[in-house]
C-alpha cells in the first residue's frame, strides 16, 4: 500500500480528467477495495459463522456512520455550492427519497434482523472499528475543501465495490446458516444490498461534476491526498477486521469472556 500512496501522491497532474482517471487507477490497486480480492471475500469459505457475523456487524456500524460523514463534509464545504447541492441530494436519497420515504438504514436494520438474525442496534463496536470511524470522521471534518472533495470522490468511488463485497460476505453467512433466506431474491437484505449496487451508479460521476468548477492547478494535490487517505484507511480496516475476526474465533473456541482475556496456561496447555 505504501508504494501506491507514494507514487500517486508524488505524481504531477495536468488537469481534472487526468487526475480522475489516475485516482481510479490507484483505487483499483488496493486489493481490499475490490470485490474479488478483498481479504474477507477471499477467505470467506474458511471463516466460521461467528467471524462472518462479526464482520457484518462491524460493517453495519460503518454504514450507520456514513451519513454523518457526508453531513460533516457538506457543512464544511458550504462555500463550494455545487458540491454542497450534490451532497444534499445524496443525503436526501439516504433519507428515503427513492425508497418510499424509508431511510436506507431502516431497510438495512430490518433486513438484517429478519433475514440474518443480526440486531445492528446491539452491536458492540470493536476497537478497530472505533479507530477506523474516528479516522474517517477526521477526514470528512477537514477544513480544506479540496481535501474533503478528494475524500468524497473516493467514498463514492469505492461504494459499488463495497456493496458487492458485503453481498458476498452476507451470502456466505447465509449459506453457512442453512436456515436463513438471503439467497431468495425478495428479502429486505437483498433489496438493500442489490438496490445499492444500482443506486450508487452515477454518484461518483455526479460528484466529480460538482467538484470540477473548483479544481485548480494549486488544489489538485489536496484532492489526491483526500482520495488516497480514504482508500488507505478503508483498506487498512479490512485487514484489521480479518485479524480481529481470528481473535473473535479464538475467544469463542476457548470460551474466553472477551478478546482481552488471554491466558496461555489455561488456553494453550489445557489440552
Ligand atoms: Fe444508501
Ligand atoms: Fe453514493
Amino acid at each position: 500500500m505504501r508504494a501506491i500512496l507514494k507514487y500517486y501522491k508524488n505524481k504531477d497532474y495536468n488537469n481534472f480528467e487526468e487526475l480522475l482517471s489516475d485516482l481510479r487507477e490507484a483505487r483499483d490497486k488496493f486489493n481490499n477495495l475490490n470485490s474479488s480480492t478483498n481479504i474477507i471475500v477471499d477467505t470467506r469459505a474458511i471463516l466460521n459463522t461467528t467471524q462472518l457475523k462479526f464482520v457484518i456487524e462491524q460493517y453495519s456500524v460503518f454504514s450507520k456512520e456514513a451519513i454523518h460523514m457526508l453531513l460533516d463534509a457538506m457543512i464544511r464545504n458550504h462555500d463550494w455550492p455545487e458540491l454542497f447541492k450534490e451532497l444534499q441530494n445524496n443525503i436526501d436519497e439516504e433519507k428515503g427519497q427513492e425508497t418510499k420515504g424509508i431511510p436506507h438504514l431502516e431497510i438495512m436494520r430490518r433486513g438484517y434482523e429478519k433475514d440474518l438474525n443480526i440486531l445492528t442496534d446491539e452491536v458492540k463496536i470493536n476497537l478497530i472499528t472505533k479507530s477506523f470511524i474516528n479516522k474517517m470522521r477526521k477526514i470528512f471534518n477537514n477544513n480544506d475543501n479540496a481535501y474533503s472533495a478528494g475524500a468524497l470522490l473516493a467514498f463514492e468511488g469505492v461504494a459499488i465495490q463495497e456493496f458487492h463485497i458485503i453481498d458476498k460476505i452476507v451470502k456466505e453467512y447465509d449459506q453457512q446458516n442453512k436456515n436463513l433466506k438471503v439467497q431468495e431474491n425478495n428479502t429486505l437484505t437483498n433489496y438493500y444490498i442489490n438496490g445499492h449496487k444500482d443506486f450508487e451508479i452515477g454518484h461518483e460521476e455526479h460528484l466529480a461534476n460538482s467538484i470540477k468548477p473548483y479544481v485548480t492547478k494549486n488544489n489538485m494535490k489536496k484532492i489526491v491526498t483526500g482520495y488516497l487517505d480514504v482508500c488507505f484507511v478503508i483498506s487498512l480496516w479490512w485487514e484489521q477486521m480479518y485479524l480481529e475476526s481470528e481473535q473473535v474465533r479464538f475467544s469463542e473456541e476457548n470460551q474466553l469472556q472477551d478478546a482481552e482475556e488471554f491466558n496461555v496456561e489455561s488456553v494453550i496447555f489445557k489440552k
